[in-house]
């Protein structure tokens, strides 16, 4: 266990060098750094245990201290979609540090206004005006806002097992106890109902329900898809009783399911859209809202109403602009639903090839759930992937999952390597309980 030793001195940067790999101390700075100054819970970590500390990162891969190279099958939770260090955003970004980084708050700011016109120009259907800000979060936070202040009412329904983010409004709309609870009484008038279910939606709304909040696919709950038609047939209700539709395309949206954003699947327009994760190319952060001119006339009274420093700087436009000209040129969403067949049928074969591990498979384009049959048997197998050099998570609210969202730029044969690890794994798992369900003498040779 690193010891904690107060120092008054400020450290400079460590410089990590390629041609004087250091690699040993590298670790142990960063584990007892961050077992002292982030978390302890690191002290439990794979990585931590490991000493697997990230160096170096381009396209699908991933690299730690020792020059181990991982494929990178969870793309940052989703932030990787045109790869990692893409050279048009990096570029981008170099161009604009020798410009201008963050602005005067003061003139106009031609980055974020020319961002605003491009997601107009691929948005759905009528979503015109944006709000910028800095994480999903703060996208969601203002989503719900703006419901509020445009409809005069209160009440936002959400769905179990949803996840919206962990600020006090966007907690609210989060579906699972164990990140709520801790921290209630959380905001008033939110309702949550099962996911794919038409009637409880229609249930629970009442004469003061300003919104539906919902992801297209749930992300953190599992990836899960719902039925077919049931994004139509919310846009339909929400119409009928004047309710506004909220889309959490945090984690679905820009490419990641198959289409530029996951509502396009059932041809569904939201009146508020919220982005994050992937918008900045996987190099800056940034989020946002958007909506319809008639709604956004809410904020024209007060237009610093709801606000952020940091939000549309020039730096984060500049990498988000570059990220959706990346997105198109190279027609990802396209790719991504392409690759994401691929994936899929080839993780079908291996469910079929290994039962007893594998539950299901699931998912959109290249935002896919591969669900274990044990918490257990998840974990240790993302272990193993870990050592054989695949990246994958689980998923916040399903501890089955496994959760597979690649850089859209993906290649059939990195697919092959992910499949191939895994059937590796799996067969030597297969062996080895075979072996002890089955002590020696009983055993057919
Ligand atoms: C659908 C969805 N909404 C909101 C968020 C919160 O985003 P952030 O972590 O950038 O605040 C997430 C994060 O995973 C998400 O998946």
């Amino acid at each position: 266990m690193a010891v904690y030793i107060e120092s008054k001195t400020l450290k400079t940067v460590p410089k990590y060098d390629k041609s004087t790999p250091q690699y040993e101390q590298i670790a142990a700075d960063a584990l007892s750094n961050s077992i002292n100054h982030l978390n302890f819970a690191y002290s439990q970590k794979l990585c931590g245990a490991e000493g697997a500390v990230e160096f170096y990162d381009s396209g699908v891969y991933t690299y730690d201290n020792h020059g181990k190279r991982y494929l990178d099958c969870l793309g940052g939770y989703g932030i990787f979609n045109v790869g990692h260090r893409h050279p048009k955003v990096i570029n981008a970004v170099k161009a604009q540090l020798d410009q201008v980084c963050l602005h005067s708050q003061d003139l106009l700011n031609p980055w974020a206004a020319h961002l605003a016109s491009q997601l107009a120009s691929i948005a759905p259907g009528d979503l015109q005006y944006t709000f910028f800000c800095n994480s999903g979060t703060e996208a969601v936070e203002g989503a719900i806002k703006l419901a509020r202040l445009a409809t005069g009412k209160t009440e936002i329904i959400s769905t179990n097992n949803s996840y919206h983010g962990v600020s006090m409004g966007a907690l609210s709309a989060t579906g699972r106890e164990i990140f709520r609870k801790p921290f209630e009484p959380l905001l008033s008038g939110f309702v949550h109902v099962p996911f794919g279910d038409i009637k409880a939606l229609e249930a629970a709304i009442t004469e003061n329900t300003a919104a539906v909040i919902l992801e297209p696919i749930q992300g953190e709950g599992g990836i899960n898809v719902p039925p077919i038609g049931y994004l139509r047939k919310v846009r339909q209700l929400t119409k009928k009783h004047k309710v506004l539709l909220i889309l959490d395309e945090v984690q679905t949206g820009l490419g990641r399911t198959g289409r530029m954003f996951a509502c396009e699947h059932e041809g569904v327009v939201p009146d508020i859209m919220c982005l994050a994760k992937a918008l900045g190319g996987g190099v800056m952060p940034i989020g946002c809202f958007m909506s319809t001119a008639k709604i956004w006339k809410a904020l024209e009274a007060n237009p610093s109403i709801h606000n952020s420093t940091f939000g549309g700087n020039p730096l984060a436009c500049a990498a988000a602009s570059a990220c959706l000209e990346v997105l198109m040129e190279e027609h990802l969403p396209a790719r991504s639903a392409v690759m994401g067949n691929y994936f899929m049928r080839k993780l079908q074969e291996v469910k079929e090839q290994f039962p007893k591990f594998i539950a299901d498979v699931r998912g959109r384009g290249l935002l896919i759930g591969l669900e274990f049959q044990s918490k257990e048997l998840r974990e240790a197998v993302q272990e193993e992937l870990f050592h054989r050099g695949v990246l994958v998570a689980g998923t916040m609210n399903a501890n089955r999952t496994i959760r597979i969202e690649p850089p859209l730029i993906i290649t059939e044969s990195q697919i092959n390597f992910m499949i191939n690890t895994l059937i590796s794994i799996f067969t030597e798992l297969h062996d080895k309980l075979t072996v002890l369900h089955y002590p020696r003498e009983e055993r057919v040779s």
